[in-house]
Parts: structure tokens; C-alpha cells; sequence
């Protein structure tokens, strides 16, 4: 959602803060701004809408200074005006703030801070911070800032600069990332290293309650009391490239060409003499027989993943297995305790309602594991063993590599558990992790395997409606397929369980519908072709996916789309690849904006 950036240097801090925005970009924002110290004064610049109409609007007014701060906002209190956009700025004209999160009591501090003469201009919860800034200002910025803060309750994390301190940048973080940029003769901060990468890859990562001073000459980080932390500083893995497009015209196509080598980084590591081996979380490998039940949580396709998951867990282990998303999980006083393993799935680590569901089964004895792409993230903090996804930078507001590695993930943990508890022989075992070492291979061959998609989209781009139909695993594809559809399209679509076909969705079939029938579990093809006559009785249109070599389902569909052959559990992978070209394709055709969707964030931080 919102993001946030600093810069202080010797460079002129406007194209630094504006190409540190860009990258940040990705996130979801509706208007963004900058502030810069023009040694010793604060002026800002802010602008709603794309960052184009902000870097218009900085040629008429530009700001000369080396170092500032800004933000890419999505509104959550208070429309998307330039009034509301960041950064805000004290009534003495002293601070200027950028915060991502929520002030859960800024209708109060706002009373107070009203009662005290302090004139507010938005109507963002945001603004009462700059107030207390200043309310609290005795010469000293860190200690206005760790009293300022000390009055907050949500989440946070804020850039605060200072107009008499032209080279210093404050921050302070609770339940919002925050990461700093340590370079030579200058330092950052941001809400993400994606916004970082092209100027330093040595980063600290911030951790709740921490505050810290910024300059070009060093950073320094400190507690709630204001006392010195030493903190490690981090190399971050993944260079410039990895967050550019690298000729493709979208982040999202890049992103599902991608899947093949992140499977690969995800998968093999973990993979030794024939063996699965999961460093994180080997030492949990005795207490596996204590577990009654698994339950996975998570949001969005992080809860398709997980919806694959429990198939694939339920099947090789046998311990019960609910997946459960992650809103609902929280509100639900759920039957967990300490024989509960929680698998906690995040591509950001930063989901609002992921992490409130996590400390929820946590505070009831649950272990927590947690299946998460990006270092350092709350929810790896938060758990109890992590175990990451390796698909590196995901940029593209629909996720794609994201997913594949969390199902590959979940796959290996099903394999692992299968084999500590014994409820799999040595030999499937062994077929088993011939099978995931594949699945890079076989993601690839499903791309291969179906250069008609761009066809097949101009073909069926005019459709307003479709549905999704599949039987188990198929089924939880479904859900994914047609989310990916949906949310960079526009185009209404709907999964379904296909045996719920007759309870329902079958009524609003009609001539030209199109159905997109997934029948690659084989033991279900035939229940699967039931549905596809009933379907095609009633004038609809079918594009099905089947298993390549598959000759059968020729006579029943209108399109096919061919995944290559793979064990029943493990078809997520290749399945969905096609599914995520239809749907980048359909929304091409329609002209939409594929990487960021209307109305949709990349990071879900609010509830
Ligand atoms: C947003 C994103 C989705 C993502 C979901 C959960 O809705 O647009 O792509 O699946 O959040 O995010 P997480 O970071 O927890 O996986």
C-alpha cells in the first residue's frame, strides 16, 4: 500500500526520492509527494493521481536540496486530494512527516492537539504526528519524535525531516516495515528495498519500537529509551535487474517467465542426496507426531496456496488440514492449541489480517511456521520457524512467481512431514522428490506447451463473465485462475467446485458463456467431462486444460489448453501457469493496466 522513502547525501535529493517512489510504485498509491530541506526551510510538493502528475508538478516548482523525504499514499482516511497526499507539514513549518500504517487514535489526538491551537489542514489520520512533532519540540528532533511517538497507537513506520537539521532524517517503525540504506557519504531509508537496491545493497532492517537518526555520515539506531542499539547490517541477495522489466513490457510477464528459475532456487537448495531437508525447521522434525492438526492461513492467492496445500499435506500425511483465510480465521475464537501446527503463507510478510490471525493461534500455544518471500518481514519475524520462498523481487500487483514458490514450499513441507511421520514409503518418498525437482521443468514446458493463448484472448477477450470449474486440486487452481483473471481484467469471474455445478452456477449458463473447465486429475476426468456436456448443452463455450497427449477431451471442448503430464498432487504448478498468460493476455487485450490494477495493493498493510 502506502510507501515511503528518505535520502540524505551530497546528490540532489528530487531525482533520488522520485526514483525511489517509482519503485514503489508497485505497492498500490493514489497521490504522492516530497519534501525536501532547502537548507533551512521545509518545502514540499504533492500531487494526486500517478507520479507523473507529481513530477509535473515539481518542473513548475522545482525543490533544490540533498536531502528529504516522500511518499505514495493510498488513502484510507480521507479521499485521495493533494491536500490528504504527503508529506504534512507543521503549522510552524519546522517538520514534515511520511508514514505508512494506521493512527488508530488520531480522532482523539486531533481533539487534544485542536484544543491546543494546532490548525489541521487533512483530513488523514497522519497529520496529528507532525502536530506533536512540533507540540514537543524543545530544540532536540529525536526527542520530539520518540515523544510523538510514544503517543501513537497502530502501526507506523515514519520519515520525519527537520527544517533546522538540513542533513538529518528521523524514523521510527511499530508494525510497519521500515528499512534504512546505509551507502558511502549518504543513507536512505524506505518501506521496501525494492526502493533502495539501485543505490546500496547494505541495509538494517528496523524492528518494532526502534527509532533511529539518519545522515549522510552514519546512521544511528536506538530503543524507546533512547538508548544505542547495534544493529547488523544486511546485504540484500538480489540486484537492480531483479526489479526492472528486463524487456518485457510488463512485471507480470516477466514475473510468470520467471517461475521456472525461482521454482528451481526454491526447490533444489532444499533437496540433498534424494533427501528434502528443511534447515529452518529441522529441529521441529521430533515433535511432528505431537501435532493433531495443521491449519494454513493466509490471504488472497496466498490462501489459494494454501487451499492446495491442505490437498496435497491431507493426502501424504494424514493430519487433518483446514485452510482458512486468514479475515476470517482471526474473528472465528478457532480450536487451536498447542498441537496445532499454523502455517502461516505471505508473499510480503506484511498483510494486515495474516498477521493478526498469526498472533491470534500463536497467543493460543499454536507453533507457527511461516511460508514468506521477503527477508525480514513481520510475519518471519513473528513466527516460529520460517521457511522462505526464493522468487526474489515480485513487482506486478497480481502475484505470480509468488504463488508457484508458496505451493512449491507447501509441497516440500507435505514430502518432509510425510516422510518424518512414515506415513509414505521410502520409495514414494523417493518418487516423490524426483517429482519437485521437476516441477521447474515441467513450468517451463507448460509455457512451451501453449503459445495459442495470445490467440485465444483475442478470441474470447469480449466475454463479461465467465466461470471456473474443477474438481479437487483442479478446484483450488480454479480459485487462483480466477482471481489472476478478475483482478487485472475486470472481467467478472466466478469458481466453483464443478459437482456444485447443479446447485447454482449452471443456472446462469447461456448461450456463448465461456466455462473454463481444468481436468487434470485423471481419476477425475470422466466426473469431468459430466460437467463439461452439461455446460455445452446449455450453449456454453468451453476452454478446458488437460494433460498434454490428452486426446479425449478434443471432442468435449471448444479450446484446450495442455499441461505437461505431472503426479495428480503436484499439478498446481504447471496448471496455473496458463492460466496466469490467459489472464495477462485478456486484460492486454482490454487495455488495462496489467501491473497495477485499480482499486488493488501489492501489500495489503490495513485491514
Ligand atoms: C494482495 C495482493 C495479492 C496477495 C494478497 C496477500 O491482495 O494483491 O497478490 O496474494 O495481497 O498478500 P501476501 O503478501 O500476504 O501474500
Amino acid at each position: 500500500m502506502c510507501g515511503i522513502v528518505g535520502y540524505t547525501g551530497s546528490s540532489s535529493a528530487v531525482p533520488v526520492l522520485l526514483s525511489g517512489l517509482k519503485r514503489l510504485e508497485y505497492r498500490g498509491y493514489d497521490s504522492a509527494g516530497i519534501a525536501v530541506n532547502t537548507g533551512g526551510s521545509l518545502q514540499m510538493v504533492k500531487a494526486s493521481g500517478h507520479l507523473e502528475h507529481l513530477m509535473e508538478r515539481l518542473k513548475s516548482t522545482p525543490l533544490s536540496g540533498t536531502s528529504g523525504i516522500g511518499h505514495t499514499r493510498w488513502a484510507t482516511h480521507g479521499a485521495p486530494t493533494d491536500i490528504n497526499a504527503h508529506p504534512h507539514m507543521s503549522n510552524d513549518g519546522q517538520f514534515a512527516v511520511v508514514h505508512n500504517g494506521i493512527i488508530e487514535n488520531y480522532a482523539q489526538l486531533r481533539e487534544e492537539l485542536t484544543e491546543n491551537g494546532f490548525q489541521f489542514s487533512s483530513e488523514t489520520d497522519t497529520e496529528v504526528i507532525v502536530h506533536l512533532l512540533e507540540y514537543y519540540d524543545q530544540g532536540d528532533p529525536k526527542v520530539a519524535v520518540m515523544k510523538a511517538a510514544s503517543r501513537l497507537e497502530g502501526s507506523y513506520a515514519l520519515g520525519v525531516v527537520c527544517a533546522r537539521f538540513p542533513d538529518t532524517l528521523y524514523t521510527a517503525r511499530l508494525s510497519s516495515p521500515l528499512i534504512l540504506g546505509v551507502g558511502i557519504g549518504e543513507s536512505f531509508f524506505a518501506s521496501d528495498v525494492t526502493a533502495l537496491v539501485r543505490h546500496t545493497k547494505n541495509v538494517i532492517y528496523m524492528e518494532d519500537g526502534e527509532f533511529a537518526c539518519i545522515t549522510p555520515r552514519g546512521i544511528e539506531v536506538f530503543d524507546s529509551t533512547g538508548a544505542p542499539i547495534r544493529k547488523t547490517v544486511s546485504r540484500v541477495a538480489w540486484d537492480v535487474e531483479a526489479a526492472e522489466k528486463g524487456g518485457y513490457d510488463h512485471f507480470m510477464l516477466k514475473e510468470i517467465m520467471e517461475q521456472p528459475r525461482a521454482l528451481k532456487l526454491t526447490i533444489e537448495p532444499r533437496i540433498r542426496d534424494g533427501r528434502i531437508v528443511l534447515d529452518e525447521f529441522e529441529s521441529f522434525r521430533a515433535q511432528l507426531p505431537n501435532i493433531r492438526k495443521v491449519v494454513i492461513t493466509a490471504c488472497g492467492s496466498a490462501y489459494h496456496a494454501g487451499c492446495v496445500g491442505r490437498y496435497v499435506i491431507e493426502q501424504l500425511c494424514r493430519i487433518p488440514v483446514e485452510a482458512e483465510l486468514a479475515s476470517e480465521l482471526r474473528y472465528r475464537n478457532p480450536i487451536i492449541d498447542s498441537s496445532t501446527l499454523l502455517i502461516v503463507v505471505s508473499q510480503s510478510g506484511e498483510t494486515a489480517d495474516t498477521i493478526a490471525a498469526l498472533k491470534e493461534c500463536k497467543a493460543r500455544g499454536a507453533t507457527v511456521l511461516a511460508v514468506v518471500n521477503v527477508v525480514g518481514s513481520t510475519i518471519a519475524k513473528l513466527a516460529d520457524y520460517v521457511l522462505y520462498t526464493w522468487a526474489g523481487p515480485e513487482i506486478a500487483v497480481a502475484t505470480t512467481k509468488g504463488y508457484t514458490t508458496q505451493v512449491a514450499v507447501l509441497d516440500l513441507f507435505a514430502v518432509w512431514a510425510a516422510e518424518a511421520l512414515g506415513t509414505i514409503s521410502a520409495q514414494s518418498c523417493a518418487d516423490y522428490v524426483k517429482q519437485l525437482l521437476s516441477l521447474p521443468e515441467r513450468a517451463q514446458r507448460a509455457i512451451d506447451l501453449n503459445p495459442g493463448i495470445p490467440a485465444l484472448a483475442r478470441q474470447y477477450k469480449a466475454a463479461d463473465a465467465m466461470f471456473f470449474i474443477g474438481r479437487n486440486i483442479d478446484y483450488a487452481i480454479c480459485l487462483e485462475g480466477s482471481l489472476k483473471l478478475k483482478e487485472i481484467s475486470y472481467i467478472h469471474s466466478e469458481a466453483y467446485a464443478a459437482g456444485e455445478l447443479k446447485h447454482g452456477t449452471i443456472a446462469l449458463i447461456d448461450e456463448g458463456r465461456l466455462v473454463v473447465a481444468l481436468a487434470c486429475q485423471e481419476a477425475l476426468f470422466d466426473k469431468m467431462m459430466s460437467n463439461v456436456r452439461e455446460v455445452k448443452a446449455r450453449g456454453a463455450q468451453v476452454l478446458a486444460a488437460a494433460l498434454e497427449g490428452n486426446r479425449r477431451i478434443l471432442s468435449q471442448a471448444d479450446d484446450v489448453l495442455y499441461i505437461p503430464d505431472t503426479d495428480p498432487l503436484f499439478l498446481a504448478i504447471p496448471e496455473i501457469i496458463p492460466l496466469q498468460l490467459f489472464a495477462y493476455y485478456m486484460a492486454r487485450e482490454n487495455g488495462c493496466d496489467i501491473d497495477k490494477p485499480k482499486n488493488l495493493a501489492k501489500s495489503v498493510t490495513v485491514e
